[in-house]
């Protein structure tokens, strides 16, 4: 698929995975806009890219509906409907194990990650059905497949959430040239890495995934005609264990 013009939105767009994908992407040919909660590194992002179109930024808080729905009517308002979402907005929290977690954390960290997709899901993939075309992209994680200590309990679950919601929709609109692949990334060097109980070195961020590795599969998954579908893929380090 030839994605010069293609309306794509990202979420989390401005730092990290998102980011990494929205400059691939907008070097493609995509019309992109970035969306995150802070304004500054989302400007900063869209400047730093030289692409035919240039990157578009609109504030947007996915665990705020209102928030959702302002950033959807902007890019229809600007660019028309949604090709491509990339849900990447997400979070971790610290205190990530049942003993140590504030249970309010639980509400906060599903609204984000899972919640706050399904809502972005649901802003684009109507008009998506009635032209029987789109793919929506979501960045899960391994603790999405598994349930590993590294991510924690309530991290864990929201990916569980994310993958499961992902692969149920898929289903549903698989005859309507809809595409859902949920993405399952190993470590990757992103700011996300700041909030880990125990802090990660330079060192070990510099050996594992970097935004541009994510980015790249994305853009392979992007271009497929829209007869193939990949419905879901793991990427990790090659040193990071998979059992
Ligand atoms: N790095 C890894 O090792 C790894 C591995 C597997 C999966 N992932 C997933 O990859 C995705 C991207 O994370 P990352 O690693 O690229 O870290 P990141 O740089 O921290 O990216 C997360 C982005 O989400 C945005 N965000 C957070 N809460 C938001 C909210 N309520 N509304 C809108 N945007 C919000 C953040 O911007 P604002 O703070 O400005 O809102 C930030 O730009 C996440 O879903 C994460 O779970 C990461």
């Amino acid at each position: 698929m030839n994605l010069k013009d293609k309306v794509v939105a990202i979420t989390g767009g401005g730092t990290g995975i998102g980011a990494g994908i929205a400059r691939e992407l907008a070097m493609a040919g995509a019309k992109v806009t970035v969306g995150g909660r802070r304004e500054a590194p989302l400007k900063e992002l869209a400047s730093s890219i030289d692409s035919p179109n240039p990157v578009r930024t609109h504030t947007i808080d996915v665990a705020d509906n209102d928030s959702i729905e302002a950033f959807f009517q902007d890019i229809r308002a600007s660019d028309g409907d949604v090709d491509i979402l990339v849900n990447s907005a997400g979070i971790n929290i610290a205190k990530r194990t049942m003993a140590d977690m504030d249970p309010d954390e639980w509400d906060r960290v599903l609204r984000i990650n899972a919640t706050g997709a399904y809502r972005c899901i649901h802003q684009v993939i109507g008009a998506m059905r009635d032209r029987h075309d789109g793919l929506i992209i979501n960045i899960s994680s391994v603790a999405g497949k598994r349930a590993i200590t590294l991510g924690g309990v309530v991290y864990c679950a929201s990916k569980f959430a994310m993958t499961a919601m992902g692969t149920a929709v898929a289903n549903e609109v698989r005859h309507e040239g809809v595409r859902i692949t949920n993405v399952y990334p190993g470590e990757v060097n992103t700011p996300i890495l700041d909030n880990r109980p125990v802090p990660v070195s330079d060192e070990h961020k510099e050996s594992i995934l970097q935004p541009e590795d994510i980015a790249s599969v994305v853009l392979s998954i992007c271009q497929l005609p829209p007869r193939a579908c990949v419905p879901e893929i793991v990427i990790k380090p090659t040193t990071q264990e998979w059992v």
